[in-house]
């Protein structure tokens, strides 16, 4: 039922979790070291978590009553099912999410739409939910990956914006905006005052602590707000991860640097995993995120086991909707890691 990256075998590369390649930033290292060795532990969190919300306002440029903690974008795509309880659920596949596990487990009708795939261009064509029928279309959650997770697809506000306009009464636009600090927040819609949207955020992927469990949600909505908060475990931030990363978001100049260094470095490392995976004969979709979505000559579980070989571990992304066992999801990592998954890839191919 469940599948993630980042679970590889040992002794591998593990091009499996797309998270960044640069690692964690100094500045947040050693707040958790300190904070540990002043045992900040034996206290509860702040369980309205002010001074984090503060933070991550002042950072983004939000209004600071409308954010909720999460320990991580997951957490809210479970939360906003369980707080609006949605007629159904409805998803631009392929994509991301457990969630839609445990929407069956809670009885909401999961529905699925698909992205028109244009060339090697995953699109989302706006006016594909004014074409569901109307009933499906209200008092339903629609949950938007922007980039998406696996294509890394990025969908422009405007297209958005457009999708917004075919939801009818009662219906939620549920952004996960978790990979939108790699492509400079250019087409993010945090702040901009939908009263039926709501962005999730997840900060385990920009900061490299997949195992840290950081994000948090932005809504106008009164409502929607009261609810989520209202439903979330208290506490349910650790200690250590609200106050490191409060410091963190914080130290602003730094931070903003850290997060262009990052943009820049995956920009250029994908275009150059992109350009020889092509050469190679893959195909590779564009991507706007740190991760790319590849169809191969081979399927799983053989060519994972022929990268195996040379110590390379990719996302078999064949539990996605509308993916096959030829697919995978491949993270773009440090120069001297894409040539060995270049090197494994060129093996696989030539069958040695
Ligand atoms: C699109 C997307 N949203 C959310 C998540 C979960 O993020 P977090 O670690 O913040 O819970 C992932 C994890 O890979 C993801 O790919």
């Amino acid at each position: 039922m469940r599948a993630h990256g980042g679970r590889a075998p040992e002794g591998v590369i593990d091009f499996s979790s797309p998270i960044n390649p640069l690692g964690p930033p100094r500045v947040l290292v050693e707040s958790i070291e300190r904070l540990v060795r002043e045992k900040v532990y034996v206290k509860y969190p702040d369980y309205s978590y002010r001074s984090l919300r503060e933070a991550v306002a002042g950072y983004y440029n939000l209004n600071v009553e409308n954010l909720i903690p999460l320990s991580g974008a997951a957490e809210g795509l479970s939360l906003l099912i369980l707080a609006l309880k949605p007629k159904y659920l409805i998803t631009v596949e392929p994509t991301f999410g457990d969630h839609k596990i445990a929407s069956r487990a809670l009885g909401v009708p999961w529905v699925t739409v698909p992205y028109a795939l244009e060339g090697l261009d995953y699109k989302l064509d706006p006016g594909i939910l004014c074409s569901l029928p109307r009933g499906l279309r209200r008092n339903s959650l629609v949950i938007l990956s922007n980039p998406n997770n696996p294509s890394g697809s990025l969908t422009p506000k405007n297209v958005i914006e457009e999708l917004l306009s075919c939801l009818d009464k009662g219906s939620t636009l549920a952004l996960d905006e978790a990979f939108s600090d790699f492509t400079g927040d250019s087409e993010s819609l945090l702040g901009s005052g939908f009263e039926d949207v709501v962005v999730l955020r997840s900060f385990t992927k920009i900061i490299a602590m997949p195992g840290l469990r950081a994000g948090f949600m932005y809504t106008s909505n009164t409502r929607i707000h009261a609810l989520i908060d209202s439903i979330r475990q208290p506490w349910n931030v650790n200690i250590i991860v609200s106050e490191a990363l409060g410091e963190l978001l914080r130290e602003k100049n730094y931070l903003k640097q850290f997060i262009r260094e990052t943009v820049e470095f995956i920009e250029a490392e994908r275009g150059f995993l992109v350009s020889n995976m092509r050469a190679l004969g893959f195909q590779v979709y564009n991507s706007r995120a740190p991760f790319l979505l590849v169809r191969h000559p081979e399927p799983h579980p053989e060519f994972n086991n022929k990268l195996a070989a040379r110590s390379v571990y990719v996302r078999d992304a064949s539990s996605f909707a509308y993916l096959s066992p030829y697919h995978s999801r491949v993270s773009v990592k440090l120069r001297s890691d894409n040539l060995k998954l270049l090197e494994a890839l060129e093996d696989a191919v030539r069958g040695s």
